[in-house]
This record gives structure tokens, sequence and C-alpha cells, in this order.
């Protein structure tokens, strides 16, 4: 049962849970989570000073990198998957999909194909047919007409130029791809404020009417604030504090060793 107001069924949304899962690096540890459940509310927050170790856990989540030890098993309804038998275009069939911190790709291909790509399923298929193809096209059309009047892309034929059309772009595919658990590595940095309000508006509006939940690492905290259910603190590779908002905006911890680094800063 979800603990969230506005979520629609957690059954069919699924949760993540990490269990004894740890990261090294050579002979460093990054990521030592003993047991927590990610998903269990309709948009969770995932915050921890620089380095802390949320990327890593994002790309442990999404099969980016492998566990060293430990597991992490995505339940959903009757099925219990677990995520390190399966790589990363596998877990986004399972609609277990997240974005990028860092965007890298999108260099070659413009931004209505990429949008085209992450409609299709043909992605063995030699991708360069995909554009050409009427009927791809027309079963991407709808979805990329709502995307490109809801964000307004300045030039839509063209490639992704700035940091935040790359980011946007990022964003978009991942919604396209239709996810019912949704990472998203720091999802409105770089954006201007306007873009970074409709993407959080989008997220809500889906959270709120779709099978879909979300999890946000950002260090805009009033952003966490304002829009997250749940939230999770990391520091050292360890989830240290878990609560609401309120609880996380008072707990001492958190204060000591992020919020008050920040606003320092
Ligand atoms: N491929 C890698 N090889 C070695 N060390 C790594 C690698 N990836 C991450 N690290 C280290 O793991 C630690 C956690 O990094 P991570 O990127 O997960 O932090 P983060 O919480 O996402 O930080 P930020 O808020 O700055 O994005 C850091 O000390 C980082 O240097
Ligand atoms: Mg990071």
């Amino acid at each position: 049962m979800s603990a969230c107001n506005t979520c629609k069924d957690t059954e069919k949304t699924g949760v993540l849970h990490i269990k004894k899962a740890v990261k090294r690096f050579g002979g460093k540890t990054v990521v030592n989570v003993e047991d927590i459940r990610i998903g269990t509310h309709c948009i969770e927050g995932l915050i921890g000073p620089n380095g802390a170790g949320k990327s890593t856990l994002i790309n442990l989540m999404t099969q980016k990198l492998s566990l060293t030890e430990g597991e992490i098993i995505y339940y959903r309804g009757d099925e219990a998957i677990n995520v390190s038998s399966k790589n990363l275009n596998t877990l986004a069939k399972l609609n277990l999909v997240r974005s990028n911190q860092i965007i890298q790709d999108f260099a070659s291909l413009t931004i209505v194909d990429s949008m085209i790509l992450a409609n299709t399923d043909l992605r063995h298929e030699k991708f360069y047919k995909l554009f050409n193809d009427k009927e791809v096209r027309e079963a991407a059309q709808e979805k990329i007409d709502f995307y490109l009047d809801y964000f307004h892309f300045d030039f839509p034929e063209g490639h992704a130029l700035s940091a935040g059309e790359k980011k946007l772009l990022d964003i978009i595919r991942c919604l396209i791809l239709n996810p019912k658990f949704l990472l998203l590595d720091e999802p409105t940095a770089g954006l201007p404020q306007d873009q970074s309000d409709k993407v959080i508006d989008l997220l809500q509006k889906k959270t709120a009417e779709e099978d879909m939940c979300v999890l946000i690492v950002e260090h805009n905290l009033d952003l966490i604030w304002r829009v997250c259910d749940y939230i999770h603190f990391m520091a050292d590779g360890q989830i240290l504090i878990q609560g609401t908002p309120d609880e996380i905006k008072g707990n001492e911890t958190v204060n000591k060793k992020y919020i008050g680094e920040e606003s320092n800063a």
C-alpha cells in the first residue's frame, strides 16, 4: 500500500529493495547501503553532499554499474526482478528508466529523431532506416507534437545544442519510454527556471494521473522540499536518514553534513 496521498497504485509502479549493497572502486567503498526501499511514494528525493554516492546508487539500481556485493530487487505486482541479472536496456523495457547527470549522447541525432528512436522497439535494426520509415514516424508523432509544444524547442529538426536542451531531451526520452519507475539524476541542473518548472509540473501531473513513480536526485533543495513525498539522505555512501521533507529539513545530521554546508557555500 502506498503511504502517499496522491499515488495511484505502488503495486503497478513497483518498489526497489536494496539489500546490503556495496560498490567499491579499487579499494574505496563509495556505496554501502544496508537495507532500504525506494518507490513507496509517488515522488521521492535522494539528497546528499557531492560525492555521497547518489549517482553511483542510481547506476547500481539501473545496472549501469554492477554491485560489488549485495542485491537490488525490483518488486512489482507478482514479479521480483533481480536487477543485477538484467542489463540497462532490458530494465528500460521493464519500464525502469533513468536519466543521466551528464548527457553524452544525442550528438548525431536531431531533436525529433531522438524522440522517434525512444518511441520505437526496433533498436536492433540499423537505426538510420528508422527515421525514413513512415509508420515509425507516425507512431511517435502525437508524443513528439506534445513535447515540442510543451517545451518549445527553437529548432526541433536540428540538434540539441545547449546543455539545457540536451537535458530536456534526455528527460523527454525517458518519458517516451512510458516509465513506471523513473530515476532522474539532477533533472533541472542547468535548466532555466521556466523549463525547470515545466519539468516538475509534468512529473507531478504524470505521477498523479498515471502509474508512475519518480526518484529525483537534486541539490536544489527548495525543489526537493516542494515536490517530494519522501526523502532519502545519503552521505559517505550510506543512507543515513529517511523521512518526510519536514523531518529531513529539521534533522540535525542532515543539517550538519549537508544543509549547513550548502548554505555556507
Ligand atoms: N568510475 C569511478 N571510479 C572511481 N571512483 C568513482 C567512480 N564513479 C564515482 N566514483 C567516486 O565515488 C564517489 C561517489 O560519487 P557519485 O558520483 O556517486 O557522487 P554523487 O553523490 O552523485 O555526487 P554529486 O552530487 O557531486 O553528483 C566519489 O568519491 C567519486 O569520486
Ligand atoms: Mg551525482
